[in-house]
């Protein structure tokens, strides 16, 4: 039986791997700047054109920052009117370069897309969306991504404004799980209600990392991901707001040309590349690694299929070989309905991939905490949830006020959770709990599809989806 989807739950059941999670490596701090000269503040006006071949590329445009130079001011003027787009950052004199994660040359300092028309950096303090700190003298980089661009090209200005004060204070980062601690919890792992993907005005969302805090408080969230298109900078600052009882973790919607990826559980000083088109080297399979391999974090693939409303969000990338995917994004529609359909088509494949859910909050009408994700962890902690996700020990439900237990027996064996193995032959017993969800049917999907279940199922026991639907 398939039935219509109005989902107010999903959970999986998969057999994975326990992986040992490396610490999360952090870059080195940045020297301190020279001392200050006096000298008076510096304009440059650098003006182009780019042609419509330049669709989906990254530009640099360079300017020099000569010694003692302690702040940089960018604003930038484009024909926006007549329909073109022209996303914004800037890349400091270690490199614009492709970052592969092999060295920690990446120059990154910041990138606010489409939002910003301009922004400030200083040693001390920086626009939402950059990297205070230190000022070194050489060649920087105002990037530019021509996202939309008419057949007339796009005609830009860049104003930029150097400054030379003297500087007295450096910017203090306040990682944004700082105020949590790392203890096991006593009496055993715990289901955590979180929100997997949120924005604020660190990237292109119309609220600040205080307001957030509230709303994930409100929806009796226990942890949240922070994920700010492309860059690190709230996760330097979130820790100024955070709650003793709500772990902020660390992650970056990684934002591509060609779809939306998760990195999750990174440092906050990592940041990942995503200026590359499939089959680039470095690319997406060097960025994967990196946040796996060295950053400790997870890899997901977000709303693998998403409105028409959103150029290049869909996942268009060959490659779906991720930890997780996110399923459910937002409020339920068919295109989550479609991940769902392609998330059993990659475990037939024999790719199992954790299915999680997120608000993708940027404004209302989405709100924090629809859905919501549960995670069975070890502690609340960063690494314990990241832990619980690549043990798929995940409940995705519609928000604040539903839950669902769920424990399948073999025999007269001990009750199986959601994530874990289910050993030994014969039947099996599903047993399950809900809240908030009456009115509802469950069904199973399973290798050949997608089966109602009155009071027996039979299926093969290698991997089970169950679904609740409501009507
Ligand atoms: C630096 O410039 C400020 C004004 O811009 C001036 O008041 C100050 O005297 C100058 N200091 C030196 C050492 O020249
Ligand atoms: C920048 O340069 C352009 C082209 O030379 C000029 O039209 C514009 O007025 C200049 N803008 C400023 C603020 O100086
Ligand atoms: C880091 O890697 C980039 C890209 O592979 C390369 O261009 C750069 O020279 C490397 N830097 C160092 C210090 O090795
Ligand atoms: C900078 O951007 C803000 C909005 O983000 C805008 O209010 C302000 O006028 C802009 N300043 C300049 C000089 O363009
Ligand atoms: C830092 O910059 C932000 C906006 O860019 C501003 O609201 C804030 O007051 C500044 N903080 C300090 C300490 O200057
Ligand atoms: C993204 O995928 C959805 C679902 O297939 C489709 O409706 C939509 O048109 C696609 N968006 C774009 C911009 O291609
Ligand atoms: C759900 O069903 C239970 C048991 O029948 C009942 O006590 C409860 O009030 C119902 N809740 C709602 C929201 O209808």
């Amino acid at each position: 039986m398939l039935v219509e989807m109005k989902s107010s739950l999903l959970a999986t059941f998969a057999l994975i791997a326990f992986h040992a999670l490396p610490a999360s490596a952090q870059l080195p701090a940045s020297a301190p700047s020279p001392a200050p000269l006096n000298t008076t503040t510096i304009h440059l006006n650098i003006t182009g054109i780019y042609e419509p071949d330049t669709l989906f590329t990254f530009q640099c445009v360079p300017f020099d920052v000569p010694p003692g130079c302690t702040s940089i001011t960018v604003v930038q003027i484009y024909d926006k009117p007549l329909g073109n787009s022209l996303d914004i950052g800037l890349w400091d004199p270690r490199g614009f370069e492709l970052y592969d994660g092999r060295n920690l040359s990446a120059g990154f300092r910041g990138w606010s897309g489409g939002a910003k028309s301009n922004f400030t950096l200083s040693a001390a303090n920086a626009s939402t969306g950059y990297i205070p700190g230190s000022i070194e003298p050489g060649i920087w980089c105002v990037a530019q991504g021509p996202y939309v661009v008419i057949p007339e090209g796009i005609h830009w200005t860049l104003l930029i404004t150097l400054g030379f004060d003297p500087v007295d204070t450096y910017y203090q980062p306040f990682p944004s799980d700082a105020r949590i601690g790392s203890d096991p919890n006593p009496d055993g792992p715990k289901w955590l209600r979180g929100d997997m993907h949120i924005h604020t005005d660190y990237s292109d969302g119309g609220f600040t990392p205080a307001d957030i805090v509230q709303f994930a408080q409100e929806a009796g969230l226990e942890f949240m991901v922070s994920s700010e298109h492309n860059t690190n900078a709230a996760l330097l600052y979130y820790g100024v707001v955070a709650p003793e009882d709500l772990l902020i973790m660390k992650g970056i919607e990684v934002t591509t040309r060609n779809g939306h990826w998760q990195a999750v559980g990174i440092g906050e000083n990592d940041w990942v590349e995503f200026r590359y088109h499939p089959g680039d080297t470095p690319g997406l399979e060097d960025a994967k690694r990196e946040v796996q391999k060295r950053q400790g974090g997870y890899v997901s693939i977000n709303h693998p299929y998403i409105h028409v409303n959103c150029d290049r969000c869909n996942w268009t990338f060959p490659d779906w070989d991720f930890d997780a995917i996110e399923l459910w994004n937002g409020y339920w529609d068919e295109t989550d309905q479609m991940a769902v359909d392609k998330w059993q088509e990659l475990m037939v494949e024999g790719k199992m991939l954790c299915g999680l859910g997120g608000s993708d909050f940027h404004n209302p009408p989405v709100k924090v905490g629809t859905p919501t994700t549960i995670v069975k962890a070890d502690a609340q902690t960063e690494n314990a949830v990241v832990d619980g996700v690549k043990r798929h020990r995940v409940i995705i439900v519609y928000g604040p006020g539903y839950d669902l237990t769920m424990c399948v027996r073999a025999g007269n064996n001990p009750c199986v959770e959601v994530g874990d193995q289910v050993v030994g032959e014969g039947k099996l017993q599903l047993e399950l709990g809900t809240t908030g969800m009456n009115g509802t049917t469950a069904s199973l999907t399973y290798r050949k599809g997608t089966s109602g279940c009155e009071r027996r199922c039979a299926m093969q026991p290698t991997w089970w989806v169950l679904r609740m639907l409501s009507f």
